[in-house]
């Protein structure tokens, strides 16, 4: 992380209001290549509105989104896609009858070269293996076998192949909302560890979770949100948790602010 390259993302003003809701109201966000950003807040704060403006489901009202520094079309899934970024969304999309392997490349299948992949015979064999690359590079041992339907795993193995597929996807950003929501502690762990094997491929990761001690554990900075606003952006290594508690609960003000002289 130099600051001669621009970072992978930067959104600044981002704004969206739902009615007379107004959910996000100034909306910053900057992540680096090979850095996890922990985004955190109280529910309702504004943390997967923001998000949302960044991975193009939602169309922001006001603001800007750039990636390495080129500005990025907003309100469009595809073309955050095309600018490298993937989104891990709250309650997963994923194929419960389809393998491991099939999830990871679906809707963007590889096929059997020549006459038969143009009939539309999927290439099984290079998806297994493929997957098999894309398990060991993140450090996934958790998984047995990729021929599995994606029903049979346990939670955190789902989670953890709905990483994969990401990252696999992603060629500058992953972008996860709660992923170790309804974990329990061993689970949890798995995701993380995939998280930090995301980062270490030199991707810019946002992660979105409440789970406090486990944030401070895999982040490198972290960002409050607080009524639809960003209220503070520090190092992790700066923060304990009763201190994010507070900035989240608006009990205090932002750590850099108190430090600069009066
Ligand atoms: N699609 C929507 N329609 C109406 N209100 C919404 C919508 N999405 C979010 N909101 C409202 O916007 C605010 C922020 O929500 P959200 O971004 O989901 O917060 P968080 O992810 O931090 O819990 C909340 O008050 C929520 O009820
Ligand atoms: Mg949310």
């Amino acid at each position: 992380m130099t600051d001669r390259q621009p970072p992978v993302l930067r959104a600044t003003g981002l704004a969206k209001s739902f009615g007379h809701v107004q959910a996000l109201r100034h909306g910053e966000l900057t992540v680096h290549a090979g850095e996890v950003v922990a985004l955190v807040g109280d529910n309702g704060a504004g943390k997967s509105t923001l998000i949302s403006c960044i991975s193009g489901t939602h169309l922001p009202d006001a603001g800007e989104v750039r990636v390495d520094d080129r500005p990025m079309p907003l309100g469009s899934i595809k073309a955050a896609m095309e600018h490298g970024i993937a989104t891990v969304y709250q309650g997963l999309a994923m194929a419960p009858d389809l393998s491991v392997a099939e999830n990871l490349f679906l809707s963007c299948e590889l096929r059997r070269p020549g006459l038969l992949g143009r009939l539309g015979l999927l290439d099984k064999k290079a998806m297994r293996e493929r997957a098999w690359e894309l398990m060991d590079s993140l450090g996934i041992t958790t998984l047995q076998d990729v021929t599995l339907p994606v029903g049979d795993l346990s939670g955190g193995q789902r989670q953890v192949v709905a990483v994969a597929r990401a990252v696999s996807r992603a060629g500058r950003l992953v972008i996860m909302d709660e992923p170790t929501a309804a974990l329990g502690a061993r689970q949890s762990q798995m995701v993380i560890e995939t998280i930090r094997a995301t980062r270490d491929r030199g991707l810019g990761v946002v992660l979105i979770s409440h789970d406090l001690p486990r944030v401070l554990e895999v982040a490198d900075r972290i960002v409050v949100m607080r009524l639809g606003r960003v209220v503070a952006d520090v190092p992790a290594r700066d923060l304990k948790i009763g201190q994010i508690v507070a900035l989240m609960l608006g009990e205090q003000n932002d750590p850099r602010e108190e430090s600069l002289p009066a």
